[in-house]
């Protein structure tokens, strides 16, 4: 496995940005043991519903918050109170802002007794953690998904895992430009247009042929607007056998393993009635179709050997531009204008459009 590092993406081994965590249903009144970034840590929700995420090792004398069942703080149920987490060891309790505000046989407590706490937001059914090596509030919003999660007419995705990858996750952001792949693997035909826009967080593509696995007739055409915005997670707005919108998360696991889910919502009708039970099962079957269809790019991550430099040749896509655009993410806050300006802007892989001149 290749890191930050081997590839040179920066001073930071990993990025700054909203990550995926887990689906909502993850968060319980039973805090949990999860890892990312390299890091042991506990999600746990408090009685208010809302969840949270902090350092999984207690600062008093290094027990793990979460993996316990026979303390009698858990027993007990005294394991969570109000918004506050309390340590099976001793009974320390420590608060939203990470402060230990509760020791059961001492009314003194040191300042040092502090979690580290990590912003945390529910959304679209998922759970998101802030995560910024400079330890600085989030500098951007989360994405709001097309506004499509609840939307009458539209039928809410599940989660699909599609596994912890032994890939970085810049050989899945180099998706982006990898026009190349489509054919084999996708099975696009009659391309019409193939182009990336760079513009400063945000980098799209947009994507305009026939695809073989996601289209129900060979002759449709399927018409993608795909973007990050930031590094932890893809959206894609796709006009095809219905309008529907996929979410792709890769998070980092440890520095160069990437956990990695889709979810696609599929809009079945106006909005203007009822969904039906058949609705929702022809919203899951189209799913099914889009996970299939990523899962075919899954495949080669999985068993592929590190890319720190692609062999690239004029026809494929601007890889390098989208490896740039990758750096800002690995850098200080104040060094990411730098990487933007040095990609921003539309690239245009290929142009079929009739009416339109070959790029
Ligand atoms: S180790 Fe957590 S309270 Fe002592
Ligand atoms: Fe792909």
């Amino acid at each position: 496995m290749a890191t930050s590092r081997d590839y040179g993406l920066g001073e930071f081994d990993f990025p700054r940005g909203w990550f995926m965590i887990g689906a909502a249903s993850e968060a319980t009144r039973i805090p949990a043991a999860i890892r990312y970034f390299g890091k042991d840590l506990v999600l746990y929700r408090g009685e208010s519903g809302t969840p949270y995420v902090v350092d999984a090792y207690c600062p008093h004398m290094g027990a793990h918050l979460a993996r316990n069942s026979t303390s009698y703080i858990v027993r007990d149920g005294e394991h969570v109170e109000g918004e506050s987490i309390r340590c099976p060891f001793h009974g320390w309790r420590f608060g939203t802002d990470g402060a230990c505000n509760h020791i059961p046989y001492s009314d003194f407590i040191p300042k040092a007794a502090k979690l580290q706490t990590y912003p945390v937001v529910e959304r679209a059914g998922i759970l998101w953690l802030w995560h910024d090596p400079e330890g600085l509030a989030p500098d951007v919003d989360l994405a709001n998904f097309g506004g499509h999660y609840g939307e009458p007419g539209w039928v809410e995705w599940k989660i699909d895992y599609m596994g912890d990858l032994n890939s970085h996750g810049i050989e899945i952001v180099d998706n982006m430009a990898d026009f190349g792949h489509f054919v084999p693997i996708h099975g696009a035909t009659d391309w019409q247009y193939f182009a990336n826009d760079f513009k400063e967080g945000h980098l799209h593509q947009y994507y305009s042929a026939g695809h073989r696995t996601l289209t129900a007739n060979p002759e449709d055409m399927l018409v993608l607007d795909t973007w990050y915005e930031g590094p932890g997670f893809l959206q894609s707005e796709m006009a095809g056998t219905f309008d529907s919108f996929i979410m792709i998360a890769n998070t980092p696991v440890e520095d160069g393993v990437t956990r990695s889910w889709h979810a696609l919502m599929v809009k079945v009708h106006d909005g203007s009635r009822e969904t039906t039970a058949e609705d929702r099962a022809l919203a899951l079957a189209y799913q099914e179709g889009s996970r299939l269809a990523f899962a075919q790019d899954v495949e080669i991550w999985a068993n592929k050997r590190a890319c720190l430099n692609p062999l690239a040749i004029p026809a494929d896509g601007p890889y390098g531009k989208v490896r740039t655009w990758y750096r800002q993410f690995y850098n200080p806050r104040d060094k990411a204008p730098e990487f933007q300006a040095r990609v921003n802007g539309l690239h245009v892989t290929l142009d079929k459009r009739p009416g339109h001149k070959a790029a």
